[in-house]
């Protein structure tokens, strides 16, 4: 027996590296296989991986909860109230709109799960999801996963990875249920201006249509860079679920801790199946991110370190005869044109042998992606040890050029 035959089609088709080798950075060994030989991670999105990082305060309140004895409970499927309001005060912060906490956000794993989960009352089998590509590999997954299908969306390269608002109009059918946004974008790390954000969500409400919007790295923006956030704008509010993480910006991505916000009308189904779906974060982890809520003084010099390490690589990448970088927006990725020089998976394996640094092929992040490569430059503790990995990576470069 198949038992693959009786499976969802969706799920059918994935492989975790059990019965043949995988080259994805999630599952399989070749990536634990690769750090046991020393390679520099930089395909793994986790700032300052894999050195030690967690902020003094952040542990401090972890040792004393843990201590304490108390953490062994469950805590509510939704979510820590007080958490909530920690998040609540931070969106007004940045949005001016004020949530109810209690009714508006929902505290999931992560935001991987609260990205399924966002999208799991909405997609039936058939409905078609828009996706801007390039973008997170899990956009292009996760429709299909829930009997989908997932419609890609070129974003305009000559325009810094901004939107092509044609190109989301005509992908446009009868079956659209859903436009699925990265915001600000991995790979590219583009932060979408008000004004595109504003025509695309006049093109959500014109064809009724419901919006998730991940914003896991909207802690990382530079040059003053407006991040907005899409259910703030005009009719919004009422279709849009708005996915966040303390994993990115925040550097506590081994917590676990992620939330959606959203009208209560959506929230009503979501904490509904909350217990279902998301069974409960760890209550341990909720509780150190409040104690990272309330003192956030840290993120200054993480996004002071990422500011720096983004000049080092754009200046020393963009110094290789065939390869070219924008300079990032946002995040600490970079994502980088090799397409000159050949095919970018072959490029990829090459710099591991080559450079000793794992970065990631561009094709899983979408059909615009053959060509490119992302580099986590956030990820060592020591911005020596990541300038020493680009600068490897940059010799190799030259070297298979040649
Ligand atoms: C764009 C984006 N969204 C969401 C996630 C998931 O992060 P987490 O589940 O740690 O919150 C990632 C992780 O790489 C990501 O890059």
């Amino acid at each position: 027996m198949d038992i693959r035959n009786k499976m969802r089609k969706g799920f059918a088709g994935l492989q975790g590296g059990l019965f043949s080798s995988v080259t994805k950075a999630d599952v399989g060994s070749s990536f634990s296989q690769m750090q046991e030989r020393g390679v520099t991670m930089m395909s793994w999105a986790d700032p300052f991986f894999p050195d030690p990082s967690t902020p003094p305060h952040v542990l401090r309140k972890a040792m004393e909860l843990l201590e304490s004895g108390c953490m062994s409970h469950y805590t509510m499927p939704i979510g820590n109230a007080k958490l909530k309001e920690c998040f609540a005060k931070q969106w007004k912060d940045r949005t001016h709109m004020e949530l109810d906490a209690q009714r508006n956000i929902i505290i999931t794993p992560g935001s991987d799960s609260g990205l399924l989960y966002a999208m799991m009352p909405f997609i039936e089998p058939g409905d078609e999801v828009i996706v801007p590509d390039p973008s997170y590999p899990s956009n292009f997954l996760n429709p299909v996963l829930l009997g989908g299908k997932t419609v890609s969306v070129p974003l305009c390269r000559e325009n810094g990875f901004h939107f092509d608002l044609n190109a989301f109009a005509q992908a446009i059918t009868p079956r659209t249920k859903m436009v699925l946004l990265t915001n600000p974008n991995n790979p590219t790390t583009t932060v979408f201006t008000r004004q595109e954000l504003t025509e695309l969500s006049k093109l959500i409400i014109e064809h009724d249509l419901v919006c998730v919007c991940d914003q896991a790295f909207e802690d990382s923006i530079f040059d003053g860079r407006e991040m907005v956030s899409i259910a703030t704008l005009p009719g919004m509010w009422e279709r849009t679920l708005t996915v966040c993480s303390i994993s990115k910006g925040m550097g506590l991505s081994g917590f676990r801790v992620g939330y959606i916000v959203a009208d209560d009308h959506i929230m009503d189904v979501l904490f509904g199946g909350a217990v279902n779906v998301l069974g409960a974060t760890g209550t341990l982890q909720q509780e150190a991110a409040i104690a990272a809520m309330e003192d956030l003084s840290f993120m200054d010099g993480y996004i002071q370190e990422y500011d720096a390490r983004r000049k080092y690589a754009y200046q020393k990448l963009n110094e290789v005869p065939g390869v070219q970088m924008l300079m990032p927006e946002s995040t600490f990725l970079c994502w980088v044109n090799v397409s000159e020089l050949g095919d970018s998976t072959e490029i990829m394996q090459y710099l591991v042998e080559h450079a000793l640094v794992a970065c990631n092929d561009g094709k899983p992040y979408g059909p615009s992606g053959n060509g490119y490569l992302r580099f986590v430059l956030g990820s060592c503790g020591s911005r020596a040890m990541m300038e020493a990995a680009i600068d490897r990576v940059c010799s190799a470069l030259h070297d298979f050029r040649r």
